[in-house]
């Protein structure tokens, strides 16, 4: 059996619902509190043994590349200033044994057209799927947990958690049954069907564990509307051929792709950040307290 040692992680997207944050620098850099959100997607990786961290870039993306080099002047000064504590996590923004490449995705296709564009490189091993936006808080990691299962399977893996029933046009959502603890045997996956026509409330997230077979079908997808090649229809097609199972991880999940879900991860990281943590809660409480104008 392959281990799982390179994770695809698709940063090309337009970051629409964020401009004009977005405009010049790419939404995975978005901080929540002091860390952005594509270092949260690569610690969880690392942590579930992956060692070669593939970016699809697009325009734009430069921030994540410079994100991750070693900043040697940045460095220098901190040095000569003493501020070692900050040296310390500049330092630790990638372990050593990390290796980072980087693919270009010219014109920006739909998330399938990007984990396609990571073929070269990926070769006929399976792999992981980061989507960053989709910042999780689990214990352990939520790729930890899925990466556990496939040495287990030695099957593609989705996580999924249950969302509303009014929201199942945001999500792929698969049908299903309970094989074993926190897992589901996929039998079809839809992608954002209408309430009424989604065939469970089980959503897809941004985590996945991919066989390399996943890439003939995204070859063969027919492009949806807009020329966009679509994740869930490559896994569809999978389906007819391979076990795909779908991972009910244990951990929170913050849609940091739309505002909300990025407000709620400032607020729940903040208070439990070890510097501000205290004093942000003691500003919540204090406003709580204020009567209501
Ligand atoms: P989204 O659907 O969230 O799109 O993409 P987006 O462009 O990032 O954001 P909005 O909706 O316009 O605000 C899901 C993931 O797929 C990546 C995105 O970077 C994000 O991580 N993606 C999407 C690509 O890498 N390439 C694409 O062509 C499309």
């Amino acid at each position: 059996m392959q281990k799982i040692t390179k994770a695809v992680f698709p940063v090309a997207g337009m970051g629409t619902r964020f401009l004009p944050a977005t405009k010049a620098s790419p939404k995975e850099m978005m901080p929540v509190v002091d860390k952005p959100l594509i270092q949260f997607a690569v610690e969880e990786a690392v942590a579930a043994g992956v060692t070669d961290m593939i970016f699809v870039t697009g325009r734009s993306k430069r921030a994540i590349e410079d994100h991750f080099d070693k900043a040697y002047e940045l460095e220098t000064e901190l040095e000569l200033r003493g501020k070692n504590q900050l040296l310390e996590a500049l330092r630790n923004v990638l372990p050593k044994n990390i290796n980072c490449i980087y693919i270009r995705q010219a014109v920006a296709l739909g998330l399938g057209h990007a984990v396609l564009c990571a073929k070269p490189v990926v070769g006929n091993e399976p792999f992981a799927v980061l989507l960053a936006d989709d910042l999780l808080a689990g214990d352990p990691p939520v790729m930890r947990q899925m990466v556990d299962a496939y040495n287990f399977y030695n099957c593609s893996l989705l996580g999924v958690q249950d969302v509303a029933r009014e929201d199942t046009a945001s999500y792929g959502i698969v049908a299903s049954r309970p094989m074993a603890e926190r897992l589901e045997q996929v039998s079809a996956i839809v992608e954002k069907p209408k309430p009424e026509e989604a065939p469970s409330t089980l959503g897809v997230v941004g985590r996945y564990i991919l066989t390399p077979r996943i890439f003939h079908h995204l070859e063969n997808a027919n492009p949806g509307s807009g020329g966009e090649i679509q994740l869930t229809d490559g896994i569809a097609a999978l389906l007819s051929e391979q076990q795909v199972l779908a991972c009910r991880y244990n951990g929170v999940r913050y849609d940091c792709g739309s505002k909300i879900g990025y407000l709620r991860a400032m607020v729940e990281f903040g208070l439990t950040h070890p510097e501000v943590g205290a004093e942000f809660r003691a500003y919540l409480d204090s406003r709580n307290s204020r009567a209501p104008a």
